[in-house]
């Protein structure tokens, strides 16, 4: 089994690799493939990465390329996980949007808009050249906005899942909380990337335990995610941390107003990171790594990946076709929400109840904005993200959308041909 990872060179990956290494029984990888432009970075990851393998006893080896045909070519499943303009296109997108008194933050709002159109059109090309050399290969993206990237992939015939840490997070923090393997915990979870909400919490024995753990842990939970306790029990459900950016817009503005951006402080990581990935005698992932958000995407990502090419048939948290699942949106659009994965790809499991006219009301917004958001990034034009932006529940006003439309073009011509 050929397994290749494009961004492969993030600081990130020891902690996939990791994950191949531990789960090496349940997901047999004869190669995994790191493919990076970044030489700089790429040489000392995959060092890591094959020390990894080498400590843990994997069987399996670790290659390194810049050549997108070269990884692609033979491999069973790809994993994209690159960042187009890296960190400091990033910081842009969690600052300029503050200017304007809306949050600044990589994959919501107007930020995560420019995320969207400097990745959407790098993404297609990679996917073209997976289909050129591995038609049958299944494409697992993690490369954020995860939402609006799986569904151009998708209208594009690809075979693709798109993949978030959020939902596998959460359940092993419920297990925790509860006492209780994290394998014995089915959420009920629902929404779209990053926009998600958990509305049950079924034990094996199928018990719901979502009102004794708001009941013992609510203060707890609510600590984490920063946000009233009251607004998860008036909400009727726990909303995913993303959702702060929408139950508490102006405090989260006011905060990150005053505050280092997250790229700032991820970029200082990932020197430190990169120095300690220079070792020869490091051969595990630093626990430096876990200062990052991707806890658990190992696990998640040999799960799903398994389920694709060996027909698990089992549940698991993905972003795939809506196709009626959430009644009210379009079947194209593509939903967070619990699926059988098997060989055929990810089927989502029909809802337990309709969405509560709380959470459907933003979910069919976002959607729509979803859907302006990749035509801009498939077209380009100023018109076209003027509408997307609009359309974004957290800016609605015209004056508003012109502001962060001239922002957006001026700080990313330089990823964007048609800027
Ligand atoms: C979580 C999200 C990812 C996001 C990451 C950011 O894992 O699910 O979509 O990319 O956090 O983490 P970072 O350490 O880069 O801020
Ligand atoms: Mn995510």
């Amino acid at each position: 089994m050929k397994i290749a990872v494009i961004g492969g060179g993030s600081t990130y990956t020891p902690e996939l690799v990791d994950g191949f290494a531990r789960l090496q029984t349940v997901l047999p990888v004869d190669e995994l493939v790191l493919m990076d432009p970044a030489g700089e970075r790429l040489e000392p990851v995959s060092a890591l990465a094959g020390r990894i393998f080498a400590a843990q006893g994997h069987p399996g080896r670790v290659t390194a390329t810049s050549d997108l045909a070269a990884a692609v070519d033979g491999a069973d499943a790809v994993l994209l996980q690159l960042r187009v303009g890296g960190q400091a296109a990033r910081h842009q997108d969690e600052t300029w949007p503050l200017e304007c008194g809306c949050v600044g933050q990589e994959t919501t709002g107007a930020g995560g808009l420019a995320k969207a159109l400097r990745t959407v059109p790098v993404v297609r090309s990679i996917a073209e050249e997976v289909r050129r050399r591995s038609p049958e290969a299944w494409i697992v993206d993690f490369t954020n906005p995860v939402g609006i990237v799986t569904r151009s992939l998708l209208q594009e015939g690809h075979r693709a899942v798109g993949l978030c840490n959020v939902a596998i997070g959460l359940q092993r923090t419920f297990a925790q909380l509860l006492g209780v393997p994290a394998d014995g915990v089915r959420l009920d979870h629902v929404g779209l990337n990053h926009l998600t909400w958990e509305r049950g919490v079924r034990l094996a024995d199928g018990t719901e335990a979502l009102p004794r753990l708001l009941e013992e842990h609510g203060a707890a939970l609510a600590e984490r995610l920063e946000l009233p306790l009251d607004a998860i029990r008036l909400v009727g459900a726990v909303p995913s941390y993303y959702l702060r950016y929408y139950y508490a817009h102006d405090e989260v503005v006011e905060e990150l107003r005053h505050s280092p951006s997250r790229a700032e402080t991820v970029a200082a990581m990932e020197r430190e990171l990169l120095e300690m990935y220079a070792d020869p005698g490091l051969t595990e992932k630093p626990a430096l790594l876990e200062k990052r958000g991707g806890a658990y995407y190992s696990e998640a990502a040999v799960a799903l990946v398994r389920s694709l090419l060996l027909d698990g048939g089992d549940e698991q948290v993905v972003n795939a076709r809506n196709d009626g699942t959430l009644p009210f949106l379009p079947d194209d659009a593509v939903v967070e929400v619990q699926a059988v994965v098997d060989a055929k790809g990810a089927h989502p499991s029909p809802l337990t109840s309709p969405l509560d006219p709380l959470m459907a009301g933003l979910v069919a917004h976002v959607t729509a904005y979803e859907d302006l958001a990749l035509q801009a990034a498939v077209h380009g034009g100023r018109e076209r993200v003027e509408r997307a932006l609009l359309a974004h529940p957290l800016v609605g006003q015209y004056a508003l959308a012109q502001q962060l439309t001239d922002r957006l073009l001026a700080a990313n011509g330089a990823h964007l041909p048609w800027a």
